[in-house]
């Protein structure tokens, strides 16, 4: 087989065989093919998409990269939630304390930022103590004596979606339907969950821009969940602005915390509510979205999802002091008000253009080098369809260095998309995918 046939027959819009599949990612992980090839390969593939069988293939090569985990020794139904990537997105933070609190068992991998979208195990290093790197046998304890352990993803998890996920973030192939797909399932399936609920973002702070495409990743992302045997549920959520009013490592932590404190964002909450559903029925705890429901909203109410997040963080290491008092954490030397330039009605606030902000000033990772800075950040003081006065605060910036403030206030300024009519109310959710169908909201 030679490297040279497979990018001629994809690009000329042929069907790869699993073989020609599985020689492309054993080799390109072992360091046969040269980047170059690879690189052309993914335009192909870009252009010329992969059918489903294609995507399954190149999922199940994937995860025959490298090592799988095996979780069989927890004992429950182990639900793994996975989101796309967005700008504010604390949900795993929150629903994982949740979900463990109604006992379902959360085990769950995750990785850091790249990027304007922020990572959840670099907000988790933000808090004094927490280690996300813990043995294996550890992550098992954790799991089946407090019910909730999120760790970074060990080195030898898929290491061939390192490689090609590299390669894509710097050739402009990253928004493939299939290439997301196998991406995301193949590390899934690699971490020995049982069933999967998928947070699908769609809009300007998301890869999927509209909402066709995001229901097209779901529906394959739930084709392969399905075909190999792993309960899998997506549901297709907005980012055209960012999920609650945190942006940052720090600022997203305090948001986590109120939250499960039962003050969260209305966004935040309402998202977490459906998605934390899913994995209770998925997880054998709910039979149906409202009997969930009510067991969520007793969690918060009885303290006990806060309680689970604190037992998380003692059993990783952590300092929970921070808990009652988030004073304690990293913070910002300067706080800067971002005040509106007209009156009207926030129509839009573009999601990218905020993550890039908070990226600016350091919350992430312009290279894969980068050190976090985790006190800065924006927190937004408006949200879509909240009427604004001319001097009103629209967001406030937590720098560190000053001349960060400026640039960063006209890029905020800039994404607000203010309106002279009043926004009709915006859905969060479009609709749900499973393996009896699509759901349109
Ligand atoms: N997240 C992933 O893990 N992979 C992708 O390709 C896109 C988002």
């Amino acid at each position: 087989m030679r490297m040279y046939d497979i990018i001629m027959k994809k690009r000329d819009g042929g069907e790869l065989s699993k073989e020609e599949i599985e020689y492309f990612v054993y080799n390109y992980t072992k360091g046969n093919i040269p980047d170059y090839q690879a690189s052309a390969l993914l335009m192909a593939i870009y252009f010329k998409k992969m059918n489903k069988r294609e995507t399954a293939d190149l999922t199940m090569a994937m995860v025959n990269s490298g090592e799988t985990i095996d979780l069989t020794s927890i004992n429950g139904i182990k639900v793994d939630k996975h989101s796309t990537g967005g700008v504010g997105d604390k949900t795993s933070l929150v629903l994982g304390p949740m979900v463990a609190a109604c006992e379902v068992p959360v085990a769950k991998m995750s990785g850091r930022g790249l990027g304007y979208t922020g990572g959840t195990i670099d907000k988790l290093e933000s808090i004094k103590g927490f280690s996300v790197e813990i043995p294996m046998d550890k992550f098992i304890e954790n799991v089946n004596t407090v019910g909730l352990s999120i760790v970074g993803q060990t080195g030898n998890l898929v290491p061939a979606d390192k490689k090609i996920y590299a390669l894509r973030d710097v050739t402009a192939t990253v928004d493939n339907i299939s290439l997301i797909a196998s991406s995301i399932m193949s590390k899934k399936i690699a971490s020995g969950t049982d069933a999967i609920v998928l947070d699908v973002k769609c809009g300007s702070g998301a890869f999927m821009k509209n909402k066709d495409d995001a229901f097209e990743l779901g529906q394959e992302m739930v084709d392969i969940g399905t075909a190999l045997n792993r309960k899998t549920v997506a549901v297709i959520s907005d980012m055209d602005e960012p999920l609650g009013f945190a942006v940052g490592n720090v600022l997203e932590i305090i948001e986590v915390i109120e939250t499960l404190k039962g003050n969260g964002p209305k966004d935040l909450v309402q998202l977490c509510l459906s998605l934390g559903s899913h994995m209770l029925i998925l997880g054998g705890k709910a039979q149906n979205p409202y009997e969930a429901e009510k067991l969520l909203k007793n969690i918060i109410e009885n303290g006990l999802a806060l309680k689970k997040f604190k037992e998380f963080v003692m059993a990783q290491g952590g300092d929970p002091s921070f808990i009652d008092n988030t004073n304690l954490m990293p913070s910002a030397k300067y706080i800067y008000e971002v005040k509106s330039d007209k009156e009207g009605f926030v129509e839009k606030i573009i999601a990218d253009e905020i993550g890039i902000a908070s990226l600016m000033l350091g919350a992430g990772r312009e290279t894969k080098e980068s050190k976090i800075d985790f006190g800065v950040g924006i927190v937004l003081n408006k949200k879509v369809g909240d009427s604004v006065l001319k001097g009103e605060v629209l967001a406030k910036i937590y720098a560190n260095t000053e001349d960060k403030i400026a640039p960063c206030n006209e890029k905020i300024i800039n994404s607000f998309i203010i309106s002279d009519k009043a926004i009709k109310n915006k859905k969060l959710i479009y609709g749900v995918v499973s393996d009896k169908g699509i759901e349109r909201y």
